[in-house]
């Protein structure tokens, strides 16, 4: 059965251009998009988004970083989403991350690694409703070539 999961493709990653590298890799792996949008977050953004880890040691340089600049948030599709989403993104500490993982790629730190996706179904579900409206999300079956 199909699901669906959340990701936001981070500000250093929007700023060196990949975003587009980064929605081909979801494509490739089967992913269909089902909402996306550019965004801002600001602070309040980030402290709502970012709840749980209010007070850990790296809060304040994660906030910093996820108001540096825009980011791309998504909603994306396929048998399984969370976990494979997970495993394409790869480890959260990009030194950690293997090849051919969108951190390995993209990521320049612990903080400024690349990409997030959400880690299960009730995460995603409140996670993409932050940045989407029902009236935002697309319902219809829609295809598109192969790649
Ligand atoms: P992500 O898992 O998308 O969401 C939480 C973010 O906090 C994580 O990515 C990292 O960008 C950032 N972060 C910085 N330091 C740490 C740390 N020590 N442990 C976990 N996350 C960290």
């Amino acid at each position: 059965m199909k699901t669906r999961t959340f990701t936001i493709i981070k500000p250093n990653a929007v700023a060196k251009g990949a975003t587009g590298r980064i929605l081909d890799m979801l494509a490739e792996a089967g992913f269909t998009l089902r909402a996306l949008r550019m965004v801002c977050f600001s602070r309040n953004d980030a402290y709502r988004f970012y709840g749980e880890h209010i007070g850990k040691p790296f809060f304040d340089e994660l906030v910093d970083f996820m108001t540096s600049g825009p980011s791309v948030v998504a909603i994306v599709e396929r048998e399984d989403a969370v976990c494979t989403l997970r495993k394409l993104v790869g480890a959260t500490n990009p030194a950690n991350a293997e090849e051919g993982t969108i951190r390995k790629l993209f990521a320049d730190s612990l903080t400024r690694n690349a990409i997030h996706a959400s880690d299960s179904d009730e995460s995603a579900r409140r996670e993409w409703s932050i940045w989407f409206s029902p009236d935002q999300v697309m319902e219809a079956e829609y295809t598109f070539p192969e790649i």
